[in-house]
Protein backbone atom coordinates (compact mmCIF):
# COMPACT_ATOMS: atom_id res chain seq x y z
CA UNK A 1 0.00 0.00 0.00
CA UNK A 2 1.37 3.51 -0.88
CA UNK A 3 -1.22 5.89 -0.26
CA UNK A 4 -4.36 6.20 2.26
CA UNK A 5 -6.90 9.21 1.38
CA UNK A 6 -8.64 10.42 4.44
CA UNK A 7 -12.26 11.99 4.20
CA UNK A 8 -15.12 12.54 6.78
CA UNK A 9 -18.96 12.27 5.86
CA UNK A 10 -22.39 13.19 7.18
CA UNK A 11 -22.53 14.97 10.14
CA UNK A 12 -19.56 16.13 12.49
CA UNK A 13 -19.00 14.51 15.55
CA UNK A 14 -16.53 15.77 18.15
CA UNK A 15 -13.45 13.48 17.85
CA UNK A 16 -13.42 13.43 13.82
CA UNK A 17 -10.13 15.21 14.49
CA UNK A 18 -8.15 13.40 16.73
CA UNK A 19 -9.50 10.62 14.54
CA UNK A 20 -8.04 12.19 11.15
CA UNK A 21 -4.51 12.79 13.19
CA UNK A 22 -4.03 9.29 14.21
CA UNK A 23 -4.84 7.75 10.39
CA UNK A 24 -2.11 10.45 9.16
CA UNK A 25 0.20 9.95 11.50
CA UNK A 26 0.24 6.47 11.70
CA UNK A 27 0.25 6.02 8.06
CA UNK A 28 3.49 8.72 7.93
CA UNK A 29 5.09 6.57 10.45
CA UNK A 30 4.99 3.45 8.07
CA UNK A 31 5.92 5.44 4.93
CA UNK A 32 2.64 5.47 3.45
CA UNK A 33 1.80 9.04 1.90
CA UNK A 34 -1.52 10.56 2.92
CA UNK A 35 -4.04 12.55 0.79
CA UNK A 36 -6.58 14.67 2.49
CA UNK A 37 -10.03 14.82 0.46
CA UNK A 38 -12.54 18.05 2.12
CA UNK A 39 -15.76 17.14 2.08
CA UNK A 40 -16.64 14.08 2.07
CA UNK A 41 -17.43 11.86 -0.95
CA UNK A 42 -18.01 15.10 -2.77
CA UNK A 43 -14.27 15.84 -2.82
CA UNK A 44 -13.64 12.79 -4.09
CA UNK A 45 -16.24 13.13 -6.69
CA UNK A 46 -14.43 17.11 -7.36
CA UNK A 47 -10.62 15.45 -6.64
CA UNK A 48 -10.57 18.04 -3.78
CA UNK A 49 -7.25 16.15 -2.65
CA UNK A 50 -4.62 17.73 -0.33
CA UNK A 51 -0.81 15.91 0.15
CA UNK A 52 -1.24 15.56 4.08
CA UNK A 53 2.42 15.89 6.50
CA UNK A 54 2.48 15.11 10.06
CA UNK A 55 2.58 19.31 10.05
CA UNK A 56 -1.30 19.25 8.42
CA UNK A 57 -2.27 18.15 11.69
CA UNK A 58 -0.92 19.84 14.62
CA UNK A 59 -2.58 21.33 16.37
CA UNK A 60 -6.30 19.66 15.71
CA UNK A 61 -6.65 17.19 18.64
CA UNK A 62 -8.10 19.51 20.80
CA UNK A 63 -10.99 20.98 17.97
CA UNK A 64 -14.45 19.94 17.70
CA UNK A 65 -15.88 19.39 13.91
CA UNK A 66 -14.14 17.99 11.42
CA UNK A 67 -10.85 19.71 9.60
CA UNK A 68 -11.21 18.19 6.42
CA UNK A 69 -15.32 19.13 6.76
CA UNK A 70 -18.07 17.49 5.86
CA UNK A 71 -21.07 17.26 3.34
CA UNK A 72 -23.80 14.93 2.39
CA UNK A 73 -23.97 13.85 -1.31
CA UNK A 74 -26.45 12.91 -3.58
CA UNK A 75 -23.90 12.24 -6.70
CA UNK A 76 -22.52 9.95 -4.35
CA UNK A 77 -25.67 7.52 -4.49
CA UNK A 78 -25.15 7.38 -8.86
CA UNK A 79 -22.93 4.71 -10.35
CA UNK A 80 -21.98 7.70 -12.17
CA UNK A 81 -20.89 9.66 -9.60
CA UNK A 82 -18.68 6.89 -7.96
CA UNK A 83 -16.71 6.19 -11.05
CA UNK A 84 -15.70 9.77 -11.14
CA UNK A 85 -14.68 9.14 -7.72
CA UNK A 86 -12.49 5.64 -8.28
CA UNK A 87 -11.03 7.24 -11.36
CA UNK A 88 -9.66 10.43 -9.67
CA UNK A 89 -8.33 7.88 -6.89
CA UNK A 90 -6.94 6.06 -9.55
CA UNK A 91 -5.11 9.13 -11.28
CA UNK A 92 -3.73 10.22 -7.73
CA UNK A 93 -2.41 6.66 -6.69
CA UNK A 94 -4.72 6.12 -4.05
CA UNK A 95 -5.35 2.24 -3.10
CA UNK A 96 -6.64 2.68 0.13
CA UNK A 97 -9.49 4.94 1.87
CA UNK A 98 -10.75 5.85 5.43
CA UNK A 99 -13.77 6.93 5.84
CA UNK A 100 -14.88 8.37 8.97
CA UNK A 101 -18.57 9.05 9.64
CA UNK A 102 -22.22 7.58 10.13
CA UNK A 103 -24.47 4.81 9.20
CA UNK A 104 -24.56 6.63 5.63
CA UNK A 105 -20.81 7.02 5.33
CA UNK A 106 -20.38 3.16 5.71
CA UNK A 107 -22.36 2.27 2.86
CA UNK A 108 -20.47 4.85 1.07
CA UNK A 109 -17.27 2.10 2.20
CA UNK A 110 -19.16 -1.18 1.38
CA UNK A 111 -19.86 0.49 -2.15
CA UNK A 112 -15.91 1.51 -2.89
CA UNK A 113 -15.27 -2.02 -1.78
CA UNK A 114 -17.65 -3.55 -3.92
CA UNK A 115 -17.43 -1.89 -7.01
CA UNK A 116 -13.27 -0.75 -6.97
CA UNK A 117 -10.28 -2.42 -6.02
CA UNK A 118 -9.67 0.60 -3.50
CA UNK A 119 -9.46 -1.32 -0.09
CA UNK A 120 -12.18 1.21 1.97
CA UNK A 121 -12.62 1.16 5.85
CA UNK A 122 -15.03 3.08 8.18
CA UNK A 123 -14.50 4.54 11.44
CA UNK A 124 -17.50 5.18 13.08
CA UNK A 125 -18.51 8.50 14.10
CA UNK A 126 -21.40 9.97 14.86
CA UNK A 127 -22.90 11.12 18.02
CA UNK A 128 -25.96 8.83 17.34
CA UNK A 129 -24.01 5.84 18.71
CA UNK A 130 -26.30 3.99 16.67
CA UNK A 131 -24.37 1.78 14.86
CA UNK A 132 -24.44 -2.16 15.28
CA UNK A 133 -21.09 -4.01 16.14
CA UNK A 134 -19.60 -1.30 17.86
CA UNK A 135 -20.43 -0.46 21.92
CA UNK A 136 -19.33 3.19 20.81
CA UNK A 137 -19.06 5.88 18.41
CA UNK A 138 -16.92 8.90 18.49
CA UNK A 139 -18.44 12.17 19.49
CA UNK A 140 -20.99 10.62 21.47
CA UNK A 141 -19.14 10.81 24.41
CA UNK A 142 -18.70 14.74 23.97
CA UNK A 143 -22.07 15.13 23.00
CA UNK A 144 -23.67 13.03 26.22
CA UNK A 145 -21.52 15.82 28.37
CA UNK A 146 -22.73 18.82 26.42
CA UNK A 147 -26.60 17.48 27.24
CA UNK A 148 -25.47 16.59 30.82
CA UNK A 149 -24.42 20.22 31.36
CA UNK A 150 -27.49 21.55 29.54
CA UNK A 151 -29.66 19.14 31.66
CA UNK A 152 -27.44 20.22 35.10
CA UNK A 153 -28.22 23.87 34.13
CA UNK A 154 -31.54 23.53 33.34
CA UNK A 155 -31.95 21.80 36.63
CA UNK A 156 -31.67 24.74 38.28
CA UNK A 157 -33.84 27.23 36.98
CA UNK A 158 -36.86 24.09 36.95
CA UNK A 159 -36.13 23.61 40.71
CA UNK A 160 -36.48 27.44 41.21
CA UNK A 161 -39.43 27.89 39.56
CA UNK A 162 -40.75 24.77 40.38
CA UNK A 163 -41.58 23.74 36.99
CA UNK A 164 -41.43 21.25 34.48
CA UNK A 165 -38.86 21.16 31.81
CA UNK A 166 -39.13 19.02 28.54
CA UNK A 167 -35.73 18.68 26.96
CA UNK A 168 -35.39 17.44 23.53
CA UNK A 169 -32.01 15.59 22.23
CA UNK A 170 -30.60 14.51 19.10
CA UNK A 171 -30.18 10.84 18.49
CA UNK A 172 -32.27 11.06 14.37
CA UNK A 173 -34.10 7.67 14.77
CA UNK A 174 -32.24 6.59 17.84
CA UNK A 175 -32.90 7.19 21.93
CA UNK A 176 -29.27 6.22 22.81
CA UNK A 177 -28.41 10.25 23.49
CA UNK A 178 -31.86 11.01 25.64
CA UNK A 179 -31.62 7.19 27.54
CA UNK A 180 -27.58 7.51 29.05
CA UNK A 181 -28.02 11.14 29.49
CA UNK A 182 -31.41 10.94 30.96
CA UNK A 183 -29.91 8.46 33.83
CA UNK A 184 -26.81 10.71 34.08
CA UNK A 185 -28.83 13.27 34.43
CA UNK A 186 -31.16 12.34 36.72
CA UNK A 187 -34.46 13.22 34.51
CA UNK A 188 -38.12 11.95 35.81
CA UNK A 189 -38.93 10.07 32.48
CA UNK A 190 -37.35 9.61 29.24
CA UNK A 191 -38.87 8.61 26.38
CA UNK A 192 -37.18 7.44 23.49
CA UNK A 193 -38.58 5.97 20.03
CA UNK A 194 -37.79 2.51 20.77
CA UNK A 195 -39.75 2.17 24.23
CA UNK A 196 -44.11 2.97 23.79
CA UNK A 197 -45.31 4.68 26.00
CA UNK A 198 -48.91 6.61 26.54
CA UNK A 199 -48.90 10.64 27.46
CA UNK A 200 -50.75 9.48 30.43
CA UNK A 201 -48.07 7.92 31.69
CA UNK A 202 -45.71 11.10 31.56
CA UNK A 203 -48.18 13.15 33.12
CA UNK A 204 -49.19 10.61 35.72
CA UNK A 205 -45.60 10.79 36.84
CA UNK A 206 -45.34 14.22 36.71
CA UNK A 207 -48.04 14.65 39.13
CA UNK A 208 -46.94 12.31 41.64
CA UNK A 209 -43.43 13.30 41.97
CA UNK A 210 -45.23 17.17 42.89
CA UNK A 211 -47.04 15.47 45.27
CA UNK A 212 -44.29 13.73 46.77
CA UNK A 213 -42.38 16.72 47.27
CA UNK A 214 -40.37 17.15 44.02
CA UNK A 215 -39.36 20.49 43.02
CA UNK A 216 -39.26 20.05 39.07
CA UNK A 217 -39.81 17.97 36.92
CA UNK A 218 -37.03 17.27 33.87
CA UNK A 219 -38.58 14.72 31.14
CA UNK A 220 -36.29 13.92 28.16
CA UNK A 221 -37.56 13.13 25.10
CA UNK A 222 -35.36 12.11 21.73
CA UNK A 223 -35.76 14.07 18.38
CA UNK A 224 -36.73 10.44 17.04
CA UNK A 225 -40.03 10.28 19.16
CA UNK A 226 -43.24 10.34 16.56
CA UNK A 227 -46.71 8.97 16.39
CA UNK A 228 -48.46 7.28 17.61
CA UNK A 229 -47.00 8.36 20.74
CA UNK A 230 -46.98 12.14 20.34
CA UNK A 231 -49.00 13.88 17.91
CA UNK A 232 -46.70 15.97 15.76
CA UNK A 233 -48.91 17.51 13.74
CA UNK A 234 -48.41 21.73 13.90
CA UNK A 235 -44.97 21.22 15.82
CA UNK A 236 -42.50 21.13 12.98
CA UNK A 237 -41.43 17.85 13.54
CA UNK A 238 -40.40 18.59 17.26
CA UNK A 239 -41.71 16.11 19.79
CA UNK A 240 -40.53 18.02 22.40
CA UNK A 241 -42.81 20.87 21.65
CA UNK A 242 -45.77 18.57 21.40
CA UNK A 243 -45.14 16.79 24.60
CA UNK A 244 -44.59 20.44 26.23
CA UNK A 245 -48.20 21.62 25.06
CA UNK A 246 -49.63 18.44 26.38
CA UNK A 247 -48.25 18.06 29.52
CA UNK A 248 -49.23 22.02 29.74
CA UNK A 249 -52.81 21.15 28.76
CA UNK A 250 -53.19 18.10 31.06
CA UNK A 251 -52.07 19.08 33.95
CA UNK A 252 -51.76 22.76 34.11
CA UNK A 253 -48.39 22.98 35.14
CA UNK A 254 -45.91 25.63 34.17
CA UNK A 255 -43.94 23.97 31.61
CA UNK A 256 -41.20 24.58 29.40
CA UNK A 257 -39.47 23.19 26.18
CA UNK A 258 -35.65 23.56 25.49
CA UNK A 259 -34.67 21.93 22.05
CA UNK A 260 -30.78 21.32 22.51
CA UNK A 261 -30.18 21.33 18.77
CA UNK A 262 -26.74 21.37 17.18
CA UNK A 263 -25.03 22.58 20.07
CA UNK A 264 -25.01 18.85 21.28
CA UNK A 265 -22.79 18.46 18.03
CA UNK A 266 -19.92 20.83 18.69
CA UNK A 267 -16.87 21.29 21.47
CA UNK A 268 -13.81 20.45 21.89
CA UNK A 269 -13.86 16.41 21.83
CA UNK A 270 -13.61 14.68 25.76
CA UNK A 271 -10.48 12.45 26.68
CA UNK A 272 -12.70 9.68 26.13
CA UNK A 273 -13.62 10.31 22.57
CA UNK A 274 -9.44 11.58 21.79
CA UNK A 275 -8.46 8.41 23.29
CA UNK A 276 -10.50 5.94 20.99
CA UNK A 277 -10.50 8.25 17.84
CA UNK A 278 -6.51 7.82 18.27
CA UNK A 279 -6.79 4.40 18.66
CA UNK A 280 -8.99 3.89 16.02
CA UNK A 281 -7.41 5.38 13.76
CA UNK A 282 -4.10 3.78 14.21
CA UNK A 283 -5.87 0.48 13.82
CA UNK A 284 -7.53 1.78 10.78
CA UNK A 285 -3.86 1.61 9.21
CA UNK A 286 -2.69 -1.29 10.77
CA UNK A 287 -5.21 -3.64 9.18
CA UNK A 288 -5.20 -2.04 5.94
CA UNK A 289 -1.59 -2.52 5.86
CA UNK A 290 -2.33 -6.02 6.70
CA UNK A 291 -4.75 -6.21 3.54
CA UNK A 292 -7.93 -6.30 5.15
CA UNK A 293 -11.10 -4.09 3.47
CA UNK A 294 -14.62 -3.28 3.57
CA UNK A 295 -14.09 -3.41 7.87
CA UNK A 296 -15.37 -1.15 10.33
CA UNK A 297 -13.64 -0.23 12.96
CA UNK A 298 -15.39 -1.18 16.18
CA UNK A 299 -15.14 -0.48 19.92
CA UNK A 300 -16.38 -3.91 21.65
CA UNK A 301 -15.85 -5.47 25.20
CA UNK A 302 -12.90 -2.57 26.13
CA UNK A 303 -11.20 -3.25 22.77
CA UNK A 304 -10.22 -2.28 19.50
CA UNK A 305 -11.25 -4.33 16.64
CA UNK A 306 -12.91 -4.45 13.51
CA UNK A 307 -15.86 -6.24 11.95
CA UNK A 308 -17.19 -6.65 8.67
CA UNK A 309 -19.56 -3.35 7.22
CA UNK A 310 -22.19 -5.54 5.80
CA UNK A 311 -22.68 -6.44 9.70
CA UNK A 312 -22.36 -3.01 10.98
CA UNK A 313 -25.20 -1.35 8.59
CA UNK A 314 -27.35 -4.15 9.06
CA UNK A 315 -29.41 -2.77 11.71
CA UNK A 316 -29.50 -0.17 14.83
CA UNK A 317 -28.19 -0.67 18.37
CA UNK A 318 -31.02 -2.05 20.37
CA UNK A 319 -31.56 -0.04 23.39
CA UNK A 320 -30.76 -1.14 26.71
CA UNK A 321 -33.57 -1.82 29.25
CA UNK A 322 -31.65 -2.12 32.24
CA UNK A 323 -30.63 1.07 31.65
CA UNK A 324 -34.13 1.88 30.92
CA UNK A 325 -35.86 0.53 34.13
CA UNK A 326 -33.42 1.68 36.20
CA UNK A 327 -33.39 5.01 35.61
CA UNK A 328 -37.08 5.16 36.10
CA UNK A 329 -36.51 3.16 39.81
CA UNK A 330 -33.87 5.81 40.64
CA UNK A 331 -36.14 8.88 39.52
CA UNK A 332 -39.70 8.00 41.05
O1 LIG B 1 -26.49 12.11 12.84
C1 LIG B 1 -26.12 13.19 13.62
C2 LIG B 1 -27.26 14.20 13.72
O2 LIG B 1 -26.82 15.27 14.54
C3 LIG B 1 -28.58 13.64 14.22
O3 LIG B 1 -28.61 13.47 15.61
C4 LIG B 1 -29.54 14.67 13.70
O4 LIG B 1 -30.83 14.12 13.53
C5 LIG B 1 -28.95 15.04 12.37
O5 LIG B 1 -27.56 14.71 12.42
C6 LIG B 1 -29.10 16.48 11.99
O6 LIG B 1 -28.60 16.64 10.72
P1 LIG B 1 -28.31 18.06 10.05
O7 LIG B 1 -27.07 18.59 10.69
O8 LIG B 1 -28.14 17.76 8.62
O9 LIG B 1 -29.49 18.94 10.37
Amino acid sequence: MNKIAILTSGGDAPGMNPAIRAVARTAIFYNIEVVGVRYGFKGLIEKDFFDMKRSSVADIIQKGGTVLFSARCEEFRTREGREKAYQNMREEGIDALVVIGGDGSLHGVQKINQESEISAVGIPATIDNDLSCTDYTIGVDTAMNTILDAINKIRDTATSHERTFVIECMGRDSGYLALMTGLAGGAEFILVPEIDFTPQEVTNRIVQGFNKGKLHSLILIAEGVKAPFVDLTGYNGSPGLAMGDLIREKTGMETRVTILGHLQRGGSPTAIDRIIASRMGAKAVDLLIEGHRDIMINYKDNSIGSCKIADAIVEKQQIDMDIYNLSSILSM
